[in-house]
């Protein structure tokens, strides 16, 4: 009895939600050991559901099939997360664990963040003490709450340290590991291939530039959307500007005449020449042929803030039309730079590039491939490799 009782599991749920979640959590599953006391169960939450936002990346990544899957799918701020909250009490209240592991911030991230804490679980949270100080973005309100209920909190930068210390975590709850989403790159980086329309899209290294775009602020107006394309035509020096196009985004765009390299499912994108010439809009890729673009790219044009990472690994030369960063190293040290959400700005930015004035950049620290090995041994696991 007293031996079972020693030798009982201890079980931490690994969650995943969106897309910017399973390059994170990919790298925590291949380094940890087999068997041993200390188990996960991978719940997908079902906030990203399509096969290009999230099968697609299971598979090119090696992820295990998830164990649990919410099927929560997409819905406002308040109902998703919500719906999210419920299921993932179901589960814990049917079969219960012992630790709540959460990456990034997402609404996913927030919701079993609280579920899990509220049940008496720890709660593990990788990638936390960044902050935009914009609280107009809801991944400002997720990665501020979840810090607060977060026993273990993993970092990618020092900066991150100190804003974790100021909101009150002790020292002993902080460990400055590193990022994992680099480990997914480092670790992938040799498969990264060509998307199918390279060849027909005429591309070549560095004569292009990678867009993406899906911040509510950008995307969900037409007016907007179609201002920052007019810039981007007008100032692209010809050069074609490959558009990935999310979904959100989608809807947006199926109202303006834009050409398109593949079709898209989901919108009506107007195949025809037009004024956008030189923009190709193609439906969401995978992560081995997105890497392949940017890493080619002459630049990359984004909201995002995963992707401002990956260019700063792969020193390329990275335009935010953002007014903040939760990830300012990047700024400071990599290849990004913040040019705002006034479309005039992007101008004098992109000459800048093209009469090849832009910074090299630098990799910051612990940004090597090592985050999940150092967090497995954190979490008492030792370490597989
Ligand atoms: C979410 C994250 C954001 C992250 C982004 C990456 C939050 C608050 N935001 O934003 O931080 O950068 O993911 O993609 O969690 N949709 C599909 N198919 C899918 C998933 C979504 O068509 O597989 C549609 C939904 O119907 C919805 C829209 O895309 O209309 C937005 O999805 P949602 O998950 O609400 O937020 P994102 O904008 O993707």
């Amino acid at each position: 009895m007293r031996r079972d009782l020693h030798m009982k599991t201890y079980l931490i749920d690994i969650i995943a939600g969106a897309r910017p979640n399973f390059m994170k959590i990919g790298p925590i599953l291949r380094a940890w050991p087999k068997g041993g006391r200390i188990r996960y169960r991978l719940v997908h939450t079902g906030q990203h559901y399509d096969r290009a936002m999230s099968g697609n990346f299971f598979h090119q990544l090696g992820i295990p099939r998830s164990d649990v899957n919410l099927e929560a799918g997409s819905g406002s701020q308040a109902g998703q997360t919500a719906e999210i909250m419920k299921r993932y009490e179901a589960l814990l209240k049917k079969q219960p664990a012992d630790m709540c592991l959460v990456v990034g911030d997402v609404n996913s991230t927030l919701a079993c963040a609280i579920v899990a804490k509220k049940a008496g679980l720890k709660v593990a949270h990788v990638e936390a003490g960044l902050r935009s100080g914009d609280w107009k973005m809801p991944e400002e309100v997720n990665r501020v709450v979840t810090d607060s209920l977060s026993d273990l909190c993993f970092t990618t930068s020092v900066q991150a340290n100190r804003t974790l210390i100021r909101e009150g975590k002790k020292r002993s709850q902080i460990h400055f590991v590193g990022n994992t989403m680099v480990d997914s790159l480092v670790s992938h980086r040799k498969r990264f291939k060509p998307p199918p329309f390279w060849q027909k899209a005429g591309l070549k290294k560095g004569g292009y530039l990678v867009l993406t775009l899906h911040r509510p602020s950008n995307v969900d107006q037409k007016e907007k959307l179609e201002e920052w394309l007019k810039r981007i035509v007008r100032h692209s020096q010809g050069y074609p500007v490959i558009f990935p196009v999310h979904p959100r985004t989608a809807k947006t765009l199926s109202m303006i005449r834009v050409s398109s390299v593949t079709p898209h499912p989901r919108s009506k994108i107007h195949r025809q020449p037009s004024a956008f010439r030189p923009i190709l809009t193609t439906s969401p890729l995978g992560y081995l042929e997105f890497n392949y673009l940017v890493e080619q790219a002459k630049a990359v044009i984004t909201d995002s803030g995963g992707i401002t990472e990956e260019a700063t690994v792969m020193r390329v030369p990275c335009l935010t039309l953002r007014d903040t960063t939760e990830r300012p190293e990047t700024v400071i040290m990599g290849t990004n730079e913040l040019i705002g959400t006034d479309p005039k700005k992007l101008g004098p930015a992109l000459r800048r590039l093209f009469e090849g004035r832009w910074k090299k950049g630098k990799i910051p620290p612990r940004w090597d491939g090592k985050a999940a090995r150092r967090i497995v041994k954190i979490l008492g696991l030792g370490t597989k490799n």
